[in-house]
């Protein structure tokens, strides 16, 4: 069954707008109509049964404009099918998931959604975004370690969740969100 989606991510230098690319792609393929928007674009959510929200992580934080989102369409998500996940960690300790900060933890529960997934991400010297973002892009935490399988993977996983799930049944999702790897 086609489903109206979502996916809006908060991306600094551009790493996990690719990958909220990746994700809307594959969730097309299963039939879906999705729109891939940067989160400051995003006006209503009214049409979406499903959200899928991603943002890169700063100092251990998520984007501000991603908290705004998920604070400003709080009682929306409530009663949609909401995805959550981060990008971030680079360099030799890419693989290790990342805490989500407490705010975004407590506005997760508000909506009902289950934690970030976390997503490896890029540094690198030609996107690089500001001195510091520059130095660090010179050392071991230089690199794109994205991984597009696992992004594939999961962004499939959504897709089947978003197309077994009867409208009828939202926003009682529990069930079903922990169906998804995580
Ligand atoms: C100043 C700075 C701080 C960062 N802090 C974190 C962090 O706390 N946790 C993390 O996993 N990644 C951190 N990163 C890595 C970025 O999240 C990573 O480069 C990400 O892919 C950038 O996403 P974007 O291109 O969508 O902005 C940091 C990067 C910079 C430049």
């Amino acid at each position: 069954m086609s489903r109206r989606v979502l996916v809006a991510y908060a991306s600094k230098m551009g790493a996990t707008a690719e990958i909220a690319e990746g994700m809307g792609a594959e969730i097309r393929q299963h039939g879906h109509l999705v729109d891939v928007l940067d989160v400051r674009q995003v006006r209503s959510i009214t049409k979406y049964d499903a959200v899928v929200l991603g943002s890169a992580i700063y100092t251990r934080r998520w984007r501000s404009e991603a908290v705004h989102f998920l604070r400003k369409y709080a009682d929306a998500l409530r009663t949609r099918q909401v995805w959550l996940f981060h990008s971030g960690p680079v360099g030799p300790h890419a693989d290790q998931p990342q805490a989500m900060p407490k705010n975004v933890l407590r506005l997760a529960e508000r909506v009902g959604a289950t934690p970030a997934v976390t997503f490896p991400g890029r540094l690198e010297l030609e996107t690089a975004k500001g001195f510091l973002a520059r130095r660090m892009a010179v050392t071991e935490l230089g690199g794109d370690v994205r991984d597009w399988d696992l992004v594939g993977a999961w962004a499939n996983d959504v897709a089947e969740a978003i197309s077994s799930v009867e409208i009828s049944s939202w926003p009682r999702l529990e069930p079903h969100l922990e169906e998804i790897p995580r």
